[in-house]
């Protein structure tokens, strides 16, 4: 029985028991199909993968991390990646955090493909900047804007860990079920669950891309989903009460495959706006930079963060330091980059791709 002040330990195991592939939830899982693909698609036009892997997730990080209240703006984030120091503000590091979680997990999926607990409690111990595990003391709420408790996840470690198998096996059995579908089921139950005292929000929301990416239906981290969640908030918190309160998975479905849907689409834009502007300034750069400076290496490399600085173009093996700090001057010289001093370094902003990211 459900009650909201009391520990859902009757929380249902996966799947649920009900008709899943109805007329609607097909015909909005054929769209989310569609859009994904597409998605998938517009990356692989993109001659060098780290151009979307740096920039795209980062603006999931700073959306989900949002939704939870954790909030920094695109410009402290870029500075803070560009920058040597580590003074910023603790937001700013946990949206950093998130990012580098998301990598973690993409990383372990490259070697090992398994979504498992362990996987999902470094996600967590990473964005949290935590040792903690598995909820083990009793007392964890969810509550809605005005403080009412809403749901009470289960209590327990072992029931915890009992649930969190049965997602695991869910996640990794081979049925009939369309992937998006499953995406949407894995999401609740994830939070349903609630395995930690915190981030389970961005936890949950990492392993939606991850599951993607398991089951080949995108390659890299760089699905958008949370500007769809943010844009739509009080509706991912009704569908997910009404899923536990009254068993209605089809909206929460809908909505879910709405989300992918909205994102990919989104997500492809943005991806074929980047790949222009590549084209673009690769024009631009072969015509007016001295040919001793022009590769396409340096600059796809000032694609891959909007802010550039010496020591990255030393990093990638482009030049020497006196020489690279060159190559960036004269890239400000012919107008594709902008220069500002930030403390003691000088960061070489590539406007038309910020603008392209935060529009
Ligand atoms: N009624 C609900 N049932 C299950 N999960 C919920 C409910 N309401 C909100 N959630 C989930 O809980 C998340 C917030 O949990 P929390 O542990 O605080 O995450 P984070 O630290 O990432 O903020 C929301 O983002 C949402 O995914
Ligand atoms: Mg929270």
């Amino acid at each position: 029985m459900f009650n909201k002040g009391s520990p859902y330990n009757d929380l249902p195991l996966l799947p649920p028991l009900i008709e899943l592939e109805t007329k609607e939830i097909l015909k909005a899982a054929i769209s989310a199909n569609k859009a994904l693909a597409e998605l998938k698609g517009a990356a692989n036009t993109i001659p060098n993968q780290s151009i979307l892997i740096s920039t795209l997730p980062l603006q999931e990080a700073r959306s989900s991390s949002e939704i939870e209240n954790v909030i920094t703006t695109n410009d402290k984030l870029y500075e803070a990646i560009a920058s040597s120091t580590n003074n910023f503000d603790p937001q700013t590091k946990e949206v950093l955090r998130y990012r580098e979680a998301l990598w973690e997990g993409y990383k372990e999926l490259q070697t090992r493909k398994l979504l498992t607990t362990n996987l999902y409690i470094r996600i967590y111990q990473k964005i949290k900047e935590t040792n903690a595990s598995i909820r083990v003391t009793p007392g964890t709420k969810i509550s809605n804007s005005k403080g009412e408790v809403v749901y009470s996840p289960p209590e327990g470690e072992e029931v915890i860990r009992n649930k969190l198998r049965n997602l695991e096996e869910f996640i990794h059995t081979d049925d009939e079920l369309d992937d998006l579908i499953k995406m949407a089921l894995i999401h609740y139950q994830f939070e349903a669950i609630h395995p930690f005292t915190d981030g389970n929000g961005r936890t949950g929301r990492i392993i939606n891309v991850l599951y993607l990416i398991l089951k080949g239906q995108l390659d890299l981290p760089i699905l958008y989903l949370s500007k769809y969640i943010i844009e739509n908030k009080n509706d991912y918190y009704k569908r997910l009460r009404n899923v536990t309160e009254k068993n209605e998975w089809q909206p929460w479905i809908i909505y879910i495959l709405n989300a992918i849907e909205d994102t990919a689409k989104f997500t492809s834009v943005k991806i074929i706006q980047i790949k222009n502007l590549l084209d673009k300034t690769t024009e631009v750069a072969k015509n007016k930079l001295p040919s001793r400076v022009y590769s396409k290496e340096l600059i796809e490399l000032i694609f891959v963060e909007p802010y550039s600085k010496t020591e990255f173009v030393v990093n990638a093996g482009i030049a020497k330091r006196q020489t690279a700090a060159v190559y960036l001057k004269e890239l400000e010289k012919i107008g594709l980059l902008k220069s500002r001093k930030v403390g003691k370094e000088v960061l070489y902003l590539n406007n038309d791709l910020q603008k392209i990211l935060v529009d």
